[in-house]
């Protein structure tokens, strides 16, 4: 299979994968960063830890690359107005929608479904993104939320999914 057709057929792949949203944020030099992700995962119950996968292009790249935390916010379909904002905005603004608090000098969003706090563990450099892994140093899980949810380059209810992928 030729490099193109690969790269397709991962991507339709990837679209049609509904995925959670995030927001990660951190703090360098007494700035606050933010993106919206959905390239995270669980990865070890001891400790426990995380991983998300961050393009070398973004704002908070070189922030991830310095800071020792981070905070994953997962997001709920409540916190859709969040999302929108960090894809709209730039810097500090995207702290602009959404009560936004401090824990352990992380920006936590205080509506979020849960928020994991993260000493970053490692990091890796892989094509165009880097991994960075979190060992989480404090959690919370509200239990009153639906995830907001990415598929097919769309925010969907996941209650109502389509049976069938567009093309
Ligand atoms: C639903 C969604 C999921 C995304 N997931 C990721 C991700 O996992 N990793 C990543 O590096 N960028 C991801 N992005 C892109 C970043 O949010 C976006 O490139 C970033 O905000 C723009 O970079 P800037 O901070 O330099 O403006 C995602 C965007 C959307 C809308």
């Amino acid at each position: 299979m030729d490099k193109e057709t690969i790269l397709k057929e991962f991507q339709d792949t990837m679209r049609h994968i509904a995925a959670a949203v995030y927001a990660i944020t951190t703090v360098h030099d007494g700035e606050r960063f933010g993106i919206v992700a959905t390239a995270f995962s669980s990865l070890s119950f001891d400790p426990p830890s995380i991983l998300i996968c961050v393009n070398q292009d973004t704002s908070i790249h070189q922030p991830l690359m310095q800071a020792e935390r981070f905070c994953v916010n997962v997001l709920g379909a409540g916190n859709r107005d969040v999302a929108d904002c960090f894809m709209k905005t730039k810097g500090d603004e995207r702290f602009g929608v959404g009560e936004w608090t401090e824990e352990f000098g992380m920006p936590v969003l205080a509506s979020a479904q849960s928020t994991l706090i993260c000493r970053t563990a490692d990091r890796h450099r892989f094509g165009t993104h880097t991994v960075f892994i979190g060992e989480i140093i404090n959690a919370n899980h509200r239990d009153n939320a639906k995830p907001l949810t990415y598929y097919d380059r769309r925010y969907i209810d996941i209650s109502q999914a389509p049976d069938q992928v567009s093309s």
